[in-house]
């Protein structure tokens, strides 16, 4: 299968390099030599952590020789699938897909990798809009296990089926969706910890060390909710918080996202966010052993949304375990946990931030009628899970 990727930034050079370790053919685009190089030795240096530690057999040169790169579409013209990784940016994204649909070959399938921008509107430009889908990967793409699989209004059941296994061939984990959401399954979910962690600190609840003590702590994340956002970059961040909102979604009012993007520090990639990185690496913040924010508090917001999710049968409460536990390394999915912790306590928590003129944390019906219907969690045998 021969798979070309355009864009070889963060996302898109680990979405090539994740293509070609699977034994595809990967053809590269982007549009200058320089952007490029430095790609290809971002892949090397990637491709050699992986081998070192065993967790890819082929050797790096080996697996890059089959990876070529261009900074012409004129690549695209014998492909079997295209992922496009450019910035999340609408025109530009409209003129990829234009340009894609001209060259590649009538059969190809043409995905996108945006985090917020609706697979629809993309696919309209194209005159293969069944053939067009959104397959979501996860920072970086070598280490993450997840694909989200986002069919538009006009994709088709062939295409939707062809990605999921594309995405299995490719070792990673597919989760579905049925409907496509802004944002869809995994940013919806992360945006509410992030405006959950932005809301304790602009409101003198907790510290930003605190927040993310608990998270990596007590509820053992591998990443504090601050330290996720510097690594993905805060830019990217915020992009992701104004589209979700911006197309329906209640807000979390807090400025502390927007000021640092005023301010230039975008995380990790500008040596300086919430936490600083010397060079532009990304180094582990060090964070207090104690914290006094509750687990409930941290995660009743993500626990709201993910309710949401359900009750529009967007996504079961199984897959959004699976999206936390593979596109964000969860050690537990994010409903285990809160089964554990006790729905009602989850409840007792949006009520009581409710309660304070936020909105968003309105509990949601389903929520709260299992909370009612006294289901609640681990501790009385039922939650979003039933345990023997
Ligand atoms: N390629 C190869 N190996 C890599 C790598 C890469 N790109 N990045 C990290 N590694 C390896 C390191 O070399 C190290 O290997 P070692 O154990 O043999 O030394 C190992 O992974 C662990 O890395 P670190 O020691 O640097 O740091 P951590 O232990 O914190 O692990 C992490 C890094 C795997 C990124 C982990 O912190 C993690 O899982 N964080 C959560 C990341 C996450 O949630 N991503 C999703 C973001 S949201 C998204 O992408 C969606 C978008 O739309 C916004």
């Amino acid at each position: 299968m021969k798979v070309l990727v355009v864009g070889s930034g963060t996302m898109g050079h680990g979405i090539a390099e994740v293509a070609a370790i699977s034994g595809f053919e990967v053809k590269l685009v982007d549009i200058s030599w320089d952007i490029l190089n430095r790609a290809k030795e971002r892949m090397m240096d990637s491709l050699r952590r992986l081998y070192e530690r065993g967790a890819i057999k082929d050797t790096p040169e080996a697996i890059m020789s089959r990876v070529t790169m261009s900074v012409s579409y004129d690549v695209a013209r014998d492909v079997d699938l295209a992922i496009e990784a450019v910035p999340e940016n609408m025109d530009l994204k409209r003129k990829v897909f234009q340009e894609l649909d001209r060259v590649s070959p009538q059969h190809a399938i043409l995905a996108t990798n945006t985090s917020s921008i609706p697979i629809s509107d993309i696919a309209e430009v194209t005159n293969r809009k069944d053939k067009v889908i959104g397959m979501h990967f996860f920072n970086p793409p070598p280490i993450m296990k997840l694909v989200e699989v986002i069919p538009s209004k006009y994709t088709s059941e062939e295409t939707t089926n062809k990605v999921v296994e594309i995405a299995r061939q490719m070792n990673k984990i597919p989760v579905r969706l049925r409907v496509e959401v802004p944002g869809f399954v995994s940013n919806r979910i992360y945006l509410r910890l992030m405006q959950e962690a932005c809301r304790e600190v602009e409101s003198g609840e907790a510290t930003i060390h605190q927040v993310d003590s608990t998270a990596r702590n007590k509820l053992k994340l591998p990443m504090g909710i601050f330290e996720l956002s510097d690594y993905v970059g805060l830019d990217v961040a915020l992009d992701l918080w104004k589209v979700i909102v911006g197309r329906g979604a209640s807000d979390v009012k807090c400025n502390m996202f927007r000021e640092k993007v005023e301010a230039k520090q975008l995380g990790v990639k500008t040596g300086k966010g919430f936490y600083e990185y010397p060079g532009g690496k990304y180094v582990k913040p060090s964070l207090p052993a104690d914290s006094p924010v509750r687990e409930s508090r941290l995660l009743s917001l993500a626990v709201n949304e993910a309710a949401w999710l359900i009750h529009n049968k967007i996504v079961n409460a199984q897959e959004i375990d699976t999206v936390m536990k593979y596109g964000f390394n969860f050690p537990q999915g994010l409903l285990e946990m809160a089964d554990n912790i006790g729905l009602d306590r989850i409840v007792e928590e949006l009520r009581d931030i409710y309660s304070k003129g936020y909105e968003a944390y309105k509990p949601n019906e389903l929520l709260d009628e299992m909370v009612r219907n006294g289901k609640l969690g681990r501790k009385v045998g039922e939650g979003f899970y039933k345990y023997s």
